[in-house]
Protein backbone atom coordinates (compact mmCIF):
# COMPACT_ATOMS: atom_id res chain seq x y z
CA UNK A 1 0.00 0.00 0.00
CA UNK A 2 2.85 2.07 0.64
CA UNK A 3 3.07 2.86 -3.21
CA UNK A 4 -0.59 3.96 -3.07
CA UNK A 5 -0.71 6.50 -0.29
CA UNK A 6 2.59 8.43 -1.95
CA UNK A 7 -0.88 9.88 -4.32
CA UNK A 8 -3.90 11.99 -2.84
CA UNK A 9 -7.03 11.90 -4.23
CA UNK A 10 -9.55 14.20 -4.77
CA UNK A 11 -13.33 13.71 -4.55
CA UNK A 12 -15.50 16.64 -6.47
CA UNK A 13 -19.25 15.74 -5.76
CA UNK A 14 -22.02 18.12 -4.57
CA UNK A 15 -23.48 15.55 -3.06
CA UNK A 16 -21.77 15.99 0.68
CA UNK A 17 -22.76 12.29 1.63
CA UNK A 18 -21.02 10.76 -1.56
CA UNK A 19 -17.83 12.99 -1.19
CA UNK A 20 -17.72 12.36 2.22
CA UNK A 21 -18.55 8.65 2.02
CA UNK A 22 -16.11 8.51 -0.56
CA UNK A 23 -13.52 10.02 1.18
CA UNK A 24 -14.12 7.86 4.44
CA UNK A 25 -14.04 4.71 2.40
CA UNK A 26 -10.94 5.36 0.67
CA UNK A 27 -8.97 6.53 3.59
CA UNK A 28 -9.91 3.11 5.25
CA UNK A 29 -7.53 1.89 2.21
CA UNK A 30 -5.19 4.21 3.22
CA UNK A 31 -5.25 6.64 0.57
CA UNK A 32 -4.98 10.29 1.51
CA UNK A 33 -8.73 12.00 0.40
CA UNK A 34 -9.77 15.49 0.24
CA UNK A 35 -12.86 16.64 -1.19
CA UNK A 36 -14.58 19.41 -2.75
CA UNK A 37 -18.37 20.11 -2.84
CA UNK A 38 -18.82 22.45 -6.14
CA UNK A 39 -16.57 22.70 -9.06
CA UNK A 40 -15.22 26.11 -7.92
CA UNK A 41 -13.83 24.61 -4.87
CA UNK A 42 -12.20 21.62 -6.91
CA UNK A 43 -10.60 23.81 -9.43
CA UNK A 44 -8.89 25.84 -6.67
CA UNK A 45 -7.56 22.56 -4.59
CA UNK A 46 -6.83 21.10 -8.36
CA UNK A 47 -4.21 24.53 -9.03
CA UNK A 48 -2.32 23.59 -6.06
CA UNK A 49 -1.56 20.36 -7.57
CA UNK A 50 -0.49 17.11 -6.18
CA UNK A 51 -3.42 15.24 -6.77
CA UNK A 52 -2.92 11.69 -9.00
CA UNK A 53 -6.32 11.09 -9.45
CA UNK A 54 -9.31 13.40 -9.53
CA UNK A 55 -12.99 12.22 -9.04
CA UNK A 56 -14.99 14.56 -11.05
CA UNK A 57 -18.81 14.77 -10.55
CA UNK A 58 -19.94 15.86 -14.13
CA UNK A 59 -22.93 17.89 -13.00
CA UNK A 60 -21.99 20.31 -10.37
CA UNK A 61 -22.90 23.97 -10.30
CA UNK A 62 -21.21 26.81 -11.95
CA UNK A 63 -18.04 25.09 -12.64
CA UNK A 64 -18.92 20.78 -14.18
CA UNK A 65 -16.75 18.30 -14.18
CA UNK A 66 -16.45 18.63 -17.67
CA UNK A 67 -15.19 22.00 -17.26
CA UNK A 68 -12.97 21.54 -14.69
CA UNK A 69 -11.30 18.49 -16.36
CA UNK A 70 -11.04 20.66 -19.59
CA UNK A 71 -9.43 23.71 -17.24
CA UNK A 72 -7.04 21.18 -16.15
CA UNK A 73 -6.13 19.91 -19.35
CA UNK A 74 -5.34 23.58 -20.85
CA UNK A 75 -3.51 24.31 -18.08
CA UNK A 76 -1.36 21.38 -18.05
CA UNK A 77 -2.10 19.68 -14.40
CA UNK A 78 -1.60 16.12 -15.37
CA UNK A 79 -3.53 14.36 -12.98
CA UNK A 80 -5.68 11.42 -14.07
CA UNK A 81 -9.75 12.25 -14.13
CA UNK A 82 -12.38 10.23 -13.04
CA UNK A 83 -15.38 11.21 -14.56
CA UNK A 84 -18.71 10.13 -11.99
CA UNK A 85 -21.62 10.44 -13.95
CA UNK A 86 -25.66 9.70 -13.73
CA UNK A 87 -26.98 6.97 -16.37
CA UNK A 88 -28.45 9.78 -18.49
CA UNK A 89 -25.61 11.72 -19.37
CA UNK A 90 -22.61 8.50 -20.25
CA UNK A 91 -22.49 10.01 -23.78
CA UNK A 92 -20.87 13.37 -22.36
CA UNK A 93 -18.76 11.10 -20.24
CA UNK A 94 -17.09 8.57 -23.34
CA UNK A 95 -16.93 11.85 -24.71
CA UNK A 96 -14.64 13.17 -22.07
CA UNK A 97 -12.44 9.64 -22.06
CA UNK A 98 -11.37 10.46 -25.69
CA UNK A 99 -10.42 13.77 -24.65
CA UNK A 100 -7.82 11.92 -22.43
CA UNK A 101 -10.02 11.70 -19.20
CA UNK A 102 -9.01 8.24 -17.44
CA UNK A 103 -12.40 6.46 -17.15
CA UNK A 104 -15.63 7.30 -16.04
CA UNK A 105 -17.96 5.80 -13.64
CA UNK A 106 -22.14 5.39 -13.15
CA UNK A 107 -24.07 5.95 -10.04
CA UNK A 108 -24.74 4.46 -8.44
CA UNK A 109 -21.09 3.90 -7.47
CA UNK A 110 -19.96 0.34 -8.03
CA UNK A 111 -17.53 0.73 -4.90
CA UNK A 112 -15.36 -3.06 -6.31
CA UNK A 113 -15.35 -1.29 -9.49
CA UNK A 114 -13.49 2.46 -8.04
CA UNK A 115 -11.21 0.34 -5.58
CA UNK A 116 -10.29 -1.51 -8.88
CA UNK A 117 -9.76 1.72 -11.10
CA UNK A 118 -7.94 3.45 -8.31
CA UNK A 119 -4.94 1.77 -8.29
CA UNK A 120 -4.40 1.46 -12.18
CA UNK A 121 -5.50 5.17 -12.60
CA UNK A 122 -2.41 6.33 -10.21
CA UNK A 123 -0.02 4.42 -11.50
CA UNK A 124 -0.90 5.58 -15.23
CA UNK A 125 -0.74 9.31 -13.56
CA UNK A 126 2.68 8.16 -12.51
CA UNK A 127 4.20 6.59 -15.54
CA UNK A 128 3.25 10.05 -17.26
CA UNK A 129 5.11 11.88 -14.49
CA UNK A 130 8.42 10.18 -15.00
CA UNK A 131 8.55 10.12 -18.65
CA UNK A 132 7.59 13.90 -18.29
CA UNK A 133 10.34 14.71 -16.24
CA UNK A 134 12.57 12.94 -18.37
CA UNK A 135 11.21 14.58 -21.10
CA UNK A 136 12.15 17.92 -19.66
CA UNK A 137 15.76 16.74 -18.61
CA UNK A 138 16.56 15.58 -21.85
CA UNK A 139 14.96 18.79 -23.36
CA UNK A 140 17.54 21.00 -20.76
CA UNK A 141 20.75 18.78 -22.08
CA UNK A 142 20.30 19.21 -25.48
CA UNK A 143 19.95 23.16 -25.56
CA UNK A 144 22.06 26.12 -24.36
CA UNK A 145 20.15 29.65 -24.30
CA UNK A 146 18.46 29.21 -27.58
CA UNK A 147 20.97 26.84 -29.04
CA UNK A 148 20.20 23.41 -29.54
CA UNK A 149 22.90 20.67 -30.52
CA UNK A 150 24.43 18.36 -28.26
CA UNK A 151 28.06 17.11 -30.70
CA UNK A 152 30.97 17.20 -28.59
CA UNK A 153 32.00 20.56 -30.98
CA UNK A 154 28.88 22.42 -29.48
CA UNK A 155 29.36 21.48 -25.86
CA UNK A 156 32.84 22.89 -26.20
CA UNK A 157 31.05 25.94 -27.61
CA UNK A 158 29.07 26.06 -24.90
CA UNK A 159 31.92 25.76 -22.38
CA UNK A 160 33.57 28.46 -23.63
CA UNK A 161 30.73 31.05 -23.51
CA UNK A 162 29.94 29.99 -19.93
CA UNK A 163 33.31 30.60 -18.90
CA UNK A 164 34.19 33.34 -21.77
CA UNK A 165 30.34 35.81 -20.86
CA UNK A 166 31.20 36.60 -17.17
CA UNK A 167 34.67 38.81 -18.67
CA UNK A 168 34.50 42.04 -20.57
CA UNK A 169 36.85 40.41 -23.01
CA UNK A 170 35.84 40.91 -26.96
CA UNK A 171 34.86 37.93 -28.40
CA UNK A 172 34.60 37.07 -31.95
CA UNK A 173 32.31 34.33 -33.39
CA UNK A 174 34.09 32.67 -36.44
CA UNK A 175 31.83 30.74 -38.74
CA UNK A 176 30.32 29.94 -42.19
CA UNK A 177 27.02 31.74 -42.76
CA UNK A 178 23.75 29.93 -40.86
CA UNK A 179 26.38 28.19 -38.06
CA UNK A 180 24.31 30.49 -35.58
CA UNK A 181 26.69 33.02 -35.24
CA UNK A 182 23.98 35.81 -34.01
CA UNK A 183 22.79 33.35 -31.33
CA UNK A 184 26.07 32.61 -29.61
CA UNK A 185 26.46 36.36 -29.97
CA UNK A 186 22.87 36.62 -27.30
CA UNK A 187 24.09 33.86 -25.45
CA UNK A 188 27.29 35.57 -24.38
CA UNK A 189 25.60 38.68 -23.73
CA UNK A 190 22.59 36.38 -21.77
CA UNK A 191 24.74 35.04 -19.64
CA UNK A 192 26.99 37.87 -18.67
CA UNK A 193 26.82 40.43 -16.00
CA UNK A 194 25.46 42.61 -18.63
CA UNK A 195 22.47 40.41 -19.16
CA UNK A 196 19.93 43.24 -18.19
CA UNK A 197 21.55 46.01 -20.14
CA UNK A 198 20.88 46.53 -24.25
CA UNK A 199 21.97 43.80 -26.45
CA UNK A 200 22.43 46.36 -29.80
CA UNK A 201 23.30 44.68 -33.53
CA UNK A 202 24.84 45.91 -36.47
CA UNK A 203 25.09 44.20 -39.65
CA UNK A 204 28.70 45.92 -41.00
CA UNK A 205 27.89 44.61 -44.12
CA UNK A 206 24.21 45.96 -44.89
CA UNK A 207 24.87 49.73 -45.16
CA UNK A 208 27.45 51.86 -47.61
CA UNK A 209 30.27 53.69 -45.56
CA UNK A 210 28.46 56.67 -44.39
CA UNK A 211 25.42 55.52 -43.50
CA UNK A 212 27.29 52.45 -41.43
CA UNK A 213 29.57 55.45 -39.76
CA UNK A 214 26.32 57.25 -38.61
CA UNK A 215 24.99 54.13 -37.44
CA UNK A 216 27.55 53.55 -34.63
CA UNK A 217 28.37 56.95 -33.72
CA UNK A 218 25.34 58.95 -34.47
CA UNK A 219 25.39 62.66 -35.36
CA UNK A 220 24.57 65.85 -33.41
CA UNK A 221 21.77 68.32 -34.69
CA UNK A 222 22.74 70.04 -38.19
CA UNK A 223 26.07 67.57 -38.56
CA UNK A 224 24.97 67.39 -42.70
CA UNK A 225 22.43 68.42 -44.99
CA UNK A 226 18.98 66.50 -43.22
CA UNK A 227 20.71 65.79 -40.21
CA UNK A 228 17.64 67.61 -38.71
CA UNK A 229 17.72 65.96 -35.17
CA UNK A 230 20.26 64.77 -32.72
CA UNK A 231 20.32 60.75 -32.96
CA UNK A 232 22.52 58.69 -30.72
CA UNK A 233 24.48 55.56 -32.31
CA UNK A 234 24.95 51.95 -31.23
CA UNK A 235 27.68 52.48 -29.62
CA UNK A 236 25.66 54.70 -27.50
CA UNK A 237 22.76 52.88 -27.32
CA UNK A 238 24.33 49.88 -26.07
CA UNK A 239 26.06 50.98 -23.10
CA UNK A 240 25.85 49.26 -19.99
CA UNK A 241 24.89 46.35 -22.57
CA UNK A 242 26.74 44.50 -25.02
CA UNK A 243 27.24 45.55 -29.00
CA UNK A 244 27.10 43.09 -31.63
CA UNK A 245 28.88 43.99 -34.69
CA UNK A 246 28.39 41.15 -37.48
CA UNK A 247 29.99 40.91 -40.54
CA UNK A 248 32.44 43.21 -39.01
CA UNK A 249 35.62 42.03 -41.81
CA UNK A 250 32.92 44.08 -44.14
CA UNK A 251 33.74 47.76 -42.87
CA UNK A 252 35.90 49.78 -45.04
CA UNK A 253 39.22 51.02 -43.72
CA UNK A 254 38.85 54.28 -42.83
CA UNK A 255 36.05 53.62 -40.74
CA UNK A 256 37.69 50.50 -38.95
CA UNK A 257 40.73 53.39 -37.67
CA UNK A 258 37.68 55.37 -36.21
CA UNK A 259 36.48 52.15 -34.79
CA UNK A 260 39.24 50.86 -33.51
CA UNK A 261 40.22 54.15 -31.36
CA UNK A 262 36.83 53.94 -30.16
CA UNK A 263 36.86 50.71 -28.93
CA UNK A 264 40.50 51.47 -27.18
CA UNK A 265 39.44 54.28 -25.54
CA UNK A 266 35.78 53.24 -24.80
CA UNK A 267 34.88 56.68 -26.05
CA UNK A 268 34.25 58.74 -29.56
CA UNK A 269 32.71 61.26 -30.47
CA UNK A 270 29.38 61.65 -32.52
CA UNK A 271 29.26 63.12 -36.72
CA UNK A 272 29.74 66.70 -36.22
CA UNK A 273 30.17 66.70 -32.28
CA UNK A 274 33.04 68.17 -30.21
CA UNK A 275 31.89 66.03 -26.85
CA UNK A 276 33.55 62.77 -26.04
CA UNK A 277 31.08 60.18 -25.17
CA UNK A 278 32.10 56.95 -22.55
CA UNK A 279 30.43 54.22 -22.81
CA UNK A 280 30.80 50.95 -20.88
CA UNK A 281 30.28 48.41 -23.81
CA UNK A 282 31.21 44.66 -24.41
CA UNK A 283 31.89 44.04 -28.39
CA UNK A 284 30.55 40.39 -29.90
CA UNK A 285 31.50 40.03 -33.77
CA UNK A 286 30.84 37.56 -36.40
CA UNK A 287 31.98 37.20 -39.68
CA UNK A 288 31.67 34.13 -42.13
CA UNK A 289 34.73 35.50 -43.62
CA UNK A 290 37.89 33.88 -43.66
CA UNK A 291 39.86 35.93 -41.25
CA UNK A 292 43.89 35.41 -42.07
CA UNK A 293 42.57 36.24 -45.77
CA UNK A 294 40.74 39.18 -45.12
CA UNK A 295 44.24 40.02 -43.61
CA UNK A 296 46.13 39.34 -46.07
CA UNK A 297 44.22 41.07 -48.72
CA UNK A 298 44.12 44.14 -46.47
CA UNK A 299 40.29 44.41 -46.01
CA UNK A 300 40.15 43.98 -41.98
CA UNK A 301 43.38 45.89 -39.86
CA UNK A 302 45.36 43.85 -38.17
CA UNK A 303 45.08 45.61 -35.10
CA UNK A 304 41.21 45.53 -35.27
CA UNK A 305 41.16 42.43 -35.32
CA UNK A 306 43.61 41.71 -32.51
CA UNK A 307 41.57 44.07 -30.25
CA UNK A 308 38.42 42.41 -31.65
CA UNK A 309 39.90 38.57 -31.30
CA UNK A 310 40.63 38.80 -27.17
CA UNK A 311 38.45 35.41 -27.51
CA UNK A 312 38.31 33.68 -30.82
CA UNK A 313 34.87 31.15 -30.95
CA UNK A 314 34.97 29.02 -34.08
CA UNK A 315 31.71 27.75 -35.26
CA UNK A 316 31.36 24.41 -37.35
CA UNK A 317 29.20 23.83 -39.74
CA UNK A 318 26.40 21.82 -39.54
CA UNK A 319 28.45 18.73 -41.76
CA UNK A 320 31.13 18.85 -39.10
CA UNK A 321 28.57 17.82 -36.57
CA UNK A 322 26.13 15.67 -37.76
CA UNK A 323 24.83 14.22 -34.35
CA UNK A 324 23.35 17.61 -34.36
CA UNK A 325 21.34 17.37 -37.57
CA UNK A 326 18.65 15.09 -36.09
CA UNK A 327 18.17 16.62 -32.81
CA UNK A 328 17.94 20.10 -34.22
CA UNK A 329 15.25 18.74 -37.12
CA UNK A 330 13.43 17.29 -34.46
CA UNK A 331 13.21 20.21 -32.67
CA UNK A 332 12.10 22.51 -35.82
CA UNK A 333 10.02 19.51 -37.09
CA UNK A 334 7.85 20.56 -33.14
CA UNK A 335 8.24 23.79 -33.14
CA UNK A 336 6.91 24.66 -36.74
CA UNK A 337 4.10 22.06 -36.16
CA UNK A 338 2.88 23.52 -33.10
CA UNK A 339 3.53 27.08 -35.03
CA UNK A 340 0.92 25.98 -38.21
CA UNK A 341 -0.93 24.34 -35.90
CA UNK A 342 -0.16 20.75 -37.69
CA UNK A 343 -0.23 17.25 -35.56
CA UNK A 344 2.91 16.27 -37.60
CA UNK A 345 4.42 13.54 -35.86
CA UNK A 346 7.87 12.95 -37.26
CA UNK A 347 9.42 11.84 -40.86
CA UNK A 348 9.10 9.55 -43.35
CA UNK A 349 12.02 7.10 -44.08
CA UNK A 350 12.99 8.94 -47.07
CA UNK A 351 13.19 12.25 -45.52
CA UNK A 352 15.22 11.00 -42.99
CA UNK A 353 17.58 9.40 -44.92
CA UNK A 354 17.66 13.06 -47.00
CA UNK A 355 18.32 14.92 -43.85
CA UNK A 356 20.93 12.34 -42.77
CA UNK A 357 22.82 13.07 -46.42
CA UNK A 358 22.47 16.07 -47.24
CA UNK A 359 25.47 18.01 -47.27
CA UNK A 360 23.70 21.51 -45.66
CA UNK A 361 25.84 23.85 -47.23
CA UNK A 362 23.41 26.70 -45.58
CA UNK A 363 23.77 24.96 -42.03
CA UNK A 364 21.27 25.49 -39.43
CA UNK A 365 19.70 28.06 -41.32
CA UNK A 366 18.87 26.26 -44.50
CA UNK A 367 17.72 23.05 -42.02
CA UNK A 368 15.69 25.58 -40.23
CA UNK A 369 14.07 26.42 -43.41
CA UNK A 370 13.84 23.41 -45.05
CA UNK A 371 11.45 22.58 -42.28
CA UNK A 372 9.23 24.95 -41.84
CA UNK A 373 8.70 24.40 -45.64
CA UNK A 374 8.31 20.79 -45.09
CA UNK A 375 5.76 21.29 -42.20
CA UNK A 376 3.65 24.00 -44.72
CA UNK A 377 2.79 21.59 -47.41
CA UNK A 378 2.81 18.31 -45.84
CA UNK A 379 -0.01 16.68 -46.41
CA UNK A 380 -0.31 13.85 -43.76
CA UNK A 381 1.18 13.29 -40.38
CA UNK A 382 4.48 12.98 -41.49
CA UNK A 383 6.95 14.89 -43.20
CA UNK A 384 7.99 13.02 -46.88
CA UNK A 385 11.19 13.15 -48.78
CA UNK A 386 9.32 15.83 -51.30
CA UNK A 387 8.01 17.95 -49.03
CA UNK A 388 11.42 18.69 -47.75
CA UNK A 389 12.90 18.74 -51.41
CA UNK A 390 10.26 21.22 -52.62
CA UNK A 391 11.95 24.20 -52.49
CA UNK A 392 14.41 23.32 -55.36
CA UNK A 393 11.94 23.37 -57.56
CA UNK A 394 10.56 26.59 -58.33
CA UNK A 395 10.48 26.13 -62.19
CA UNK A 396 8.39 28.02 -64.60
CA UNK A 397 8.70 31.11 -66.86
CA UNK A 398 9.13 34.86 -64.36
CA UNK A 399 10.57 31.51 -62.16
CA UNK A 400 13.62 31.61 -64.39
CA UNK A 401 16.59 33.29 -64.80
CA UNK A 402 19.06 33.10 -68.09
CA UNK A 403 22.72 33.89 -67.20
CA UNK A 404 24.90 32.92 -70.27
CA UNK A 405 28.04 31.73 -69.76
CA UNK A 406 30.94 34.03 -69.06
CA UNK A 407 28.33 36.49 -67.52
CA UNK A 408 30.92 38.05 -64.43
CA UNK A 409 29.54 36.61 -60.78
CA UNK A 410 28.94 39.76 -59.54
CA UNK A 411 26.38 40.35 -62.27
CA UNK A 412 24.55 36.71 -61.92
CA UNK A 413 24.05 37.45 -58.47
CA UNK A 414 22.41 41.09 -59.02
CA UNK A 415 20.42 39.22 -61.42
CA UNK A 416 19.39 36.40 -59.12
CA UNK A 417 18.83 38.73 -56.09
CA UNK A 418 16.54 41.03 -57.84
CA UNK A 419 14.46 38.49 -59.67
CA UNK A 420 14.07 36.52 -56.65
CA UNK A 421 13.06 39.99 -54.76
CA UNK A 422 10.34 40.63 -57.33
CA UNK A 423 9.05 37.10 -57.51
CA UNK A 424 8.06 37.04 -53.64
CA UNK A 425 6.06 40.61 -54.02
CA UNK A 426 9.15 42.15 -52.13
CA UNK A 427 8.71 40.04 -49.03
CA UNK A 428 12.76 40.52 -47.59
CA UNK A 429 11.94 37.26 -45.34
CA UNK A 430 10.53 34.91 -47.82
CA UNK A 431 13.38 36.15 -50.30
CA UNK A 432 16.61 35.55 -47.81
CA UNK A 433 15.00 32.31 -47.25
CA UNK A 434 14.84 30.87 -51.21
CA UNK A 435 18.85 32.51 -51.58
CA UNK A 436 19.33 30.69 -48.39
CA UNK A 437 20.92 33.83 -46.62
CA UNK A 438 20.05 36.08 -43.71
CA UNK A 439 17.72 38.86 -43.97
CA UNK A 440 19.91 41.48 -42.91
CA UNK A 441 22.25 39.82 -45.63
CA UNK A 442 20.09 40.07 -47.80
CA UNK A 443 19.08 43.84 -47.21
CA UNK A 444 22.70 44.71 -47.42
CA UNK A 445 22.69 43.36 -51.41
CA UNK A 446 19.45 45.18 -52.16
CA UNK A 447 21.12 48.82 -50.90
CA UNK A 448 23.94 48.05 -53.19
CA UNK A 449 21.85 46.46 -56.11
CA UNK A 450 19.03 49.18 -55.94
CA UNK A 451 20.51 52.51 -55.51
CA UNK A 452 24.29 52.70 -56.33
CA UNK A 453 23.91 56.11 -56.87
CA UNK A 454 22.18 56.97 -54.16
CA UNK A 455 24.73 55.52 -51.39
CA UNK A 456 27.29 57.06 -53.64
CA UNK A 457 26.01 60.47 -53.00
CA UNK A 458 24.90 60.31 -49.31
N1 LIG B 1 22.31 25.67 -32.74
C1 LIG B 1 21.16 26.22 -33.15
N2 LIG B 1 20.01 25.90 -32.53
C2 LIG B 1 18.83 26.45 -32.92
N3 LIG B 1 18.71 27.31 -33.92
C3 LIG B 1 19.81 27.67 -34.58
C4 LIG B 1 21.09 27.16 -34.22
N4 LIG B 1 22.01 27.68 -35.05
C5 LIG B 1 21.35 28.50 -35.88
N5 LIG B 1 20.02 28.51 -35.61
C6 LIG B 1 18.99 29.25 -36.34
O1 LIG B 1 19.41 29.32 -37.69
C7 LIG B 1 19.26 30.63 -38.22
C8 LIG B 1 20.60 31.22 -38.56
O2 LIG B 1 21.32 31.48 -37.37
P1 LIG B 1 22.20 32.83 -37.21
O3 LIG B 1 21.44 34.00 -37.74
O4 LIG B 1 22.65 32.90 -35.81
O5 LIG B 1 23.38 32.45 -38.19
P2 LIG B 1 24.66 33.24 -38.57
O6 LIG B 1 25.81 32.36 -38.29
O7 LIG B 1 24.62 34.58 -37.90
O8 LIG B 1 24.51 33.39 -40.15
P3 LIG B 1 24.98 34.60 -41.15
O9 LIG B 1 26.47 34.52 -41.23
O10 LIG B 1 24.32 34.24 -42.43
O11 LIG B 1 24.49 35.86 -40.54
C9 LIG B 1 18.53 31.41 -37.16
O12 LIG B 1 17.16 31.36 -37.42
C10 LIG B 1 18.85 30.68 -35.89
O13 LIG B 1 17.81 30.85 -34.95
MG1 LIG C 1 24.26 36.44 -38.68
Amino acid sequence: MTAVMQSKILVADDERHIAEGLQMLLADDGYEVDTATDGKAAWELVQKGGYGVVLADLRMPEIDGLELFSRMRKAGIPSEVIIITGSASVDTAVEAMREGAYDYLEKPLNIGRLKALLPKALEAYKVKQANRSLEERLANLTRFGDLIGQSEEMRKIYDMIESAAPSNASIIVVGESGTGKELVARAIHDKSTRAKGPFVAINCAAFPREILENELFGHEKGAFTGAINEKPGCFEMADGGTLFLDEVAEMEPDIQVKFLRALEQRSFRRLGGKKEIHVDIRVVSATNKNIQRAIDEGKLRDDLYHRLAVIPLHLPPLRERRGDVRILAEAFLRRFSEENSKPIKGFAADALEFIHTYRWPGNVRELKNALERAVILARGDEVTLKDLQAHDQIGGDDREVRISVGTPLEQAERTLVLKTFSFVDGDHGRAATLLGIGEDDLRGRLSQFLAPETAAAS
